[in-house]
């Protein structure tokens, strides 16, 4: 089942006479529960692709359907709802705010939501323990690790059982230690919780966790990495280090 396409995505930024052509026409698929990593190097088009899949952005042209919505076919308000209720966004810098808890932190969306936070009980639970935060429910981000604040940066994006998780190098401030079990943490919610989980990196070690990789260069997707799910991580990252060289001669 799809759940996110994008048909011949474009986008143009106007920097007085200059245009800038972020993207040339991108198109691709995600199934539900595919976790997808998004390569290429700086400038290529990756953040922007990844804020018009979310409705962060719109398009110049071309379309993004997020389950049955069109998002252009969406009002401004109509878009805010099925972005809270169906795209969970990571970023870089964790974005905690810093007077409230880890929990708090974790069910701001759903307070945002107008709903009410007593409601979700189990489910906090439920991802309090699937990133390994139980314990540190009641820490401040203050008090937390770079890793333990991107848990919660991803436990917050999960809280409302989003169609797609969105992530934007979510290991780009971490160290390799803290970056791989952030990967593998996005590996487990996709395969104990069928979650669809799109990951922005230039790290070839953190897409290596991803079944499939999409390399985008000058706005356009020039290869898809797809190693079956039986290939081990080293070979996966072999295939990506030896897809980039091939793009870079
Ligand atoms: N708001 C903007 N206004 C004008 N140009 C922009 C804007 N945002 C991005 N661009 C340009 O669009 C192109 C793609 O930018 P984008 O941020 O998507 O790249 P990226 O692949 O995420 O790069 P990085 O790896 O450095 O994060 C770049 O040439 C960038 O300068
Ligand atoms: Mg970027």
């Amino acid at each position: 089942m799809s759940v996110l396409k994008a048909s011949d995505l474009r986008k143009k930024y106007l920097l007085g006479e200059h245009t800038v052509e972020a993207l040339r026409g991108v198109n691709f698929d995600v199934q539900k529960g595919e976790f997808v990593a998004i390569m290429g190097p700086s400038g290529s088009g990756k953040s922007t692709l990844l804020h018009l899949l979310g409705g962060l952005d719109s398009p110049s042209e071309g379309e993004v359907t997020l389950g049955e919505a069109q998002l252009s076919q969406l009002t401004e308000y109509q878009a805010t709802l099925a972005r809270r209720h169906n795209v969970g966004f990571v970023f870089q810098f964790f974005n905690l705010l810093p007077t409230l808890t880890a929990e708090e932190n974790i069910l701001l969306p759903v307070i945002i939501d107008g709903k009410n936070p007593a409601h979700y009980e189990d489910r906090l639970k439920q991802i309090l323990e699937l990133v390994g935060l139980y314990e540190r429910r009641k820490h401040k981000p203050d008090q937390l690790s770079g890793g333990e604040q991107q848990r919660v940066a991803i436990a917050r994006a999960l809280i409302t059982e989003p169609a797609i998780l969105l992530a934007d190098e979510p290991t780009g401030n971490l160290d390799t230690k803290t970056g791989t079990a952030i990967m593998e943490l996005l590996q487990r919610s996709c395969r104990e919780l069928h979650q669809t989980v799109i990951v922005v990196t230039h790290d070839p070690r953190a897409a290596s966790y991803a079944q499939r990789v999409i390399f985008l260069r000058d706005g356009n997707i020039v290869k898809e990495y797809r190693p079956g799910d039986d290939v081990p991580l080293a070979e996966r990252m072999d295939g990506i280090m030896s897809t980039m060289r091939e793009l870079e001669s």
